[in-house]
Parts: structure tokens; sequence; C-alpha cells
């Protein structure tokens, strides 16, 4: 893993806007052309409405105009001793815009990292193939 790109996602974690769980997650993607964009989780009163730290950071990147080819690996953090996982929301988006053999690593913030390809989060997914032409 990129330590730079681990670097980035940690010091994203002081922009995240938790005001209801007190739970900071960042998230940060290494890009083809060498940039690098985090991505912070941002909550709202309806608990419902809140961001996660990888779907802030996939949007925030597809807004810029890059896309799947693009993005090369996926760090997540937070600032426990223990690994984030990415939830089922973020595997669905992620299933989509991040291609399926990326390497996706979650960190502690001890730096204990676990890696997957970013197929192996959502076995079975449902995707765009499934959808009547
Ligand atoms: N959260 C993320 O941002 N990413 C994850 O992978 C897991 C959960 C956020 C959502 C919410 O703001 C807080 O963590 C507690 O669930």
């Amino acid at each position: 893993m990129d330590q730079k790109l681990s670097k980035a996602a940690q010091d994203a974690l002081k922009n995240a806007y938790v005001p209801y769980s007190d739970f900071p997650v960042a998230a940060a993607l290494r890009l083809a052309d060498g940039r690098i964009i985090t991505g912070v989780n941002v909550e709202n009163a309806s608990y419902g409405l809140s961001n996660c730290a990888e779907r802030t950071a996939l949007f925030s990147a597809y807004a810029e105009g890059y896309r799947k080819s693009d993005i090369v690996e996926v760090v997540v953090t937070t600032k426990n001793e223990s690994l984030v996982s990415p939830c089922g929301a973020c595997r669905q988006v992620m299933n989509e815009l991040v291609p399926a053999d990326a390497l996706v690593h979650m960190v502690d913030a001890t730096g204990d990292v676990k890696t997957l390809a970013n197929h192996e989060l959502l076995p079975y997914a449902f995707s765009e193939e499934e959808l009547p032409e």
C-alpha cells in the first residue's frame, strides 16, 4: 500500500462531520494520474441521510470527471485501533465505481492493514448487467 495514501486518509479524518456518531471515517483514492482524492463521513440530524467517507471520496472523484478506470487503490481509515470495513451501501457503490481488481486497504490508527480486492467485498453483487436492455 502507498504510505502517502494512508497518510492522506489519516490527515482527512479531521474534516469528518460527525456530531451524532463521533466516529470519524476517512477514505482516500489513488488515481492513475497520481492524484489523491479524500472523503470523510458527513452526517445529518436525519441520520439516514448521512454519507460515508468512501462514497464522499468516490462522488468527489466522479464530480471532477474521473471514472472507474482512473481509480487504482482505496484506503479507508478511522482513529480506532481496529479496522473499519466498508458498509454494505458503500460496497454496492464501490462495485459500480471502482474496478473489480482495485485493492481496498482497511487501515487502523496503529497502521495495521487488511487488504482485499474490491470484488471480494461484495460477492454476487447486483450490477447494471442485471438490468433489462
Ligand atoms: N461510516 C463510514 O463513513 N464508512 C464506513 O465504512 C462505515 C461507517 C460512517 C457512517 C457514520 O457516519 C459513522 O461511520 C458511524 O456509523
